[in-house]
């Protein structure tokens, strides 16, 4: 569904990706792992229009989509679910909701506002309430049901669990296993390694703008060298 081939990007003079190949399939979960500045949040800049890539391909069903602008991007099907949330937060959760689905044609929001709620009871619950109000958590739920909203057939998510309490992020972690066992496909960025090898079907290891490692969630989470560096044991 999605083929990265040999992606160089990078800011000003600075070379951060140096030739970055990967792919996703539909209804895969594709985790992306590594150190913080090892060049993943820049991949999916490049995959999503924000950042220009300096050379390689990114195909997206079989049609090249670098070089289009961000907006056509989401119309293909692919959206982000950014870092640090980003939610509108003057702006109510319903109202949030319905930016999500801003890039479609369709008319089904309202069926597809009923399934966000019921996925998310708290954003029901909230629905008036202006976003900025809302816990991280609660942001972090809402961030990821705007995402779906625009009923993507690529849904990206970087640093879902970032800077959220323990209990929280099991809760970001099932809702991603829920969304998962949905059928959407799912490209993730994690630096909770252990959580993205267990959600993926297969994961990347990036280390200063290359990928060190491939394999199934499972096999990393085996590998010494992942377990040592990521996982803590
Ligand atoms: N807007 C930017 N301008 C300049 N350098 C940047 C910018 N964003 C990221 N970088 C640099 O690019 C490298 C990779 O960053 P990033 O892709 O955010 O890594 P990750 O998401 O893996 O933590 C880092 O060295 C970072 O400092
Ligand atoms: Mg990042």
């Amino acid at each position: 569904m999605l083929r990265v081939e040999n992606l160089r990007s990078g800011y000003g003079k600075v070379d951060v990706l140096h030739g970055i190949s990967l792919n996703v399939e539909r209804s895969e979960c594709v985790a992306l792992v590594g150190a913080n500045g090892a060049g993943k949040t820049t991949t999916l800049k490049c995959i999503c229009g924000i950042n220009p890539i300096r050379s390689g391909s990114i195909t997206f069903e079989g049609e090249p989509i670098h070089g289009l602008p961000g907006h056509l991007i989401v119309r293909r099907g692919i959206t982000m679910c950014p870092e640090g949330r980003q939610v509108f937060s003057e702006m109510t959760v319903l109202e949030n909701l319905e930016m999500g689905a801003h890039s479609r044609v369709d008319d089904s929001q309202t069926k597809d506002l009923d399934e966000m709620f019921e996925l998310f009871p708290v954003l029901r619950q909230r629905a008036k309430q202006s976003a900025g109000t809302l816990s991280g958590g609660e942001q972090e739920m809402l961030a990821i049901a705007r995402a779906l909203m625009a009923r993507p057939k690529l849904c990206i998510f970087d640093e879902p669990s970032l800077g959220l309490a323990p209990k929280i992020v099991e809760e970001v972690e099932q809702t991603l296993a829920r969304i998962k066992a949905m059928g959407t496909t799912i490209l993730l960025v994690e630096q909770n390694a252990a959580m993205a090898l267990r959600l993926s079907d297969r994961a990347y290891v990036f280390e200063a703008g290359e990928i060190v490692l491939h394999g199934t969630g499972q096999e990393l989470q085996n590998h010494p060298e992942v377990s040592k560096a990521y996982l803590g044991y």
